[in-house]
């Protein structure tokens, strides 16, 4: 049953604005976050209400609010990008509000009203328009995310949540930037399996891969490459990212097998792709048919591709002893292409054929 929802937004303004970062060439990632954030209500019974945009401040909760104990919690990222001529544009909000929704089912969480999650989103970004970054290679982060806030620590669904959107100005995600990352093939620890919650955006999912993550930096690599968890065999994902190869002609990803997160960004650069005439298949590779692509040559580029991370370009690969340097370790030339039209098109440099692109005004 389709739940009521509310549809105006209470707002407040603050009467204390912050000092917005001075250098927009130093963003980074996640570290700054703006005057206003958006928050709803859900408590049982009386579905989804309460929907305000209030100053930007911590949540009070209790010591026994039911996400510090068990994870009931689940997010999205999406960005605001400032265009040339001074306006502000989103890349594909429905997709992301759709996945919301698969994640909140997944995780026992009641949905919300896509189409109101994405006036909400114009409604914030509207309101802390000021902070869309202009510099090169710099948008709004917009988080948002759903949490379950029962006082209560039995083991059992929510029936009081938060749904709350905060906004970030961002530059790179990765410090190099468009520099290709060396990634280490993970083989001791697994990300997903087929059942589990790998194809949503739960915040647990994160926090499970951190241990690989940092025991692949503490050999110099910058994220993991996870293979299935069942076979140990097939490759899936990279720690924030979707993974591309181009092998012998062909563009290949994995396919959404059920562990898989379904990227916005992967989305887009198939379509893109197909549209400009590459082959691209979505089927399972192995890390097996990879080191022999690898051996005889035949592996010409690698990237990862994600929201945060937009099209990361990977520079080196490391399995088990063998190492193995992707295209010189630098950037390839559909990586590259797909980087300049997928950001053209972001930033309204280049016509949006695709009609991705949402104007907030
Ligand atoms: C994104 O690309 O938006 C993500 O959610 C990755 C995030 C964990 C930084």
């Amino acid at each position: 049953m389709k739940e009521v929802f509310t549809v105006e937004i209470k707002i407040t303004k603050t009467t204390n604005p912050k000092q917005k970062p001075a250098d927009e060439s130093k963003l980074g990632f996640g570290q700054y976050y703006t005057d206003h954030m958006f928050i709803m209500n859900y408590d049982a019974g009386q579905g989804w209400h309460d929907a305000r945009i209030v100053p930007y401040a911590p949540f009070q909760i209790d010591p026994a609010s039911m996400v510090l104990h068990y994870a009931q919690e689940i997010f999205e990222g999406l960005k605001a990008y400032r265009t040339a001529d001074g306006s502000i544009q989103l890349f594909r909000p429905e997709k992301n509000m759709a996945r919301m929704n698969v994640s909140c089912d997944r995780l026992c969480i009641p949905k919300i009203d896509e189409e109101f999650a994405i006036e909400a989103i114009k409604t914030l970004v509207k309101i802390d328009e000021d902070w869309v970054p202009t510099a090169d290679g710099t948008s709004l982060y917009i988080r948002p995310y759903i949490f379950a806030n029962d006082v209560h620590i039995g083991v059992h669904p929510a029936e009081h949540l938060i749904f709350a959107i905060i906004l970030s100005p961002v530059g790179a995600y990765y410090p190099q930037g468009l520099a290709p990352v060396p990634i280490y093939v993970e083989q001791k620890y697994v990300r997903a399996v087929v059942g589990g919650t790998g194809f949503t955006k739960a915040g647990a999912n994160y926090a499970i891969s951190l241990k690989g993550q940092e025991e692949a930096a503490e050999q110099g690599y910058i994220q993991t490459l996870w293979l299935d968890g069942v076979e140990r065999k097939y490759i899936e994902e990279v720690g924030s990212m979707n993974v591309f190869f181009k092998i012998d002609g062909e563009v290949i990803t994995p396919a959404l097998v059920g562990s898989i997160l379904g990227g916005i960004t992967r989305m887009s650069i198939i379509e893109l792709l197909k549209a400009k005439g590459y082959k691209v298949s979505e089927r399972r590779l192995s890390i097996d048919e990879l080191v022999d692509a690898f051996k005889s040559g035949k592996l010409e580029e690698a990237w990862g591709t994600g929201t945060a991370a937009v099209i990361s370009p990977i520079g080196e690969l490391k399995y088990g002893d063998l190492v193995m340097p992707v295209n010189n370790g630098e950037i390839g030339p559909v990586s590259q292409m797909c980087y300049d039209t997928l950001t053209g098109i972001q930033w309204g440099k280049i016509k949006d054929e695709f009609g991705w692109t949402v104007k907030i005004d």
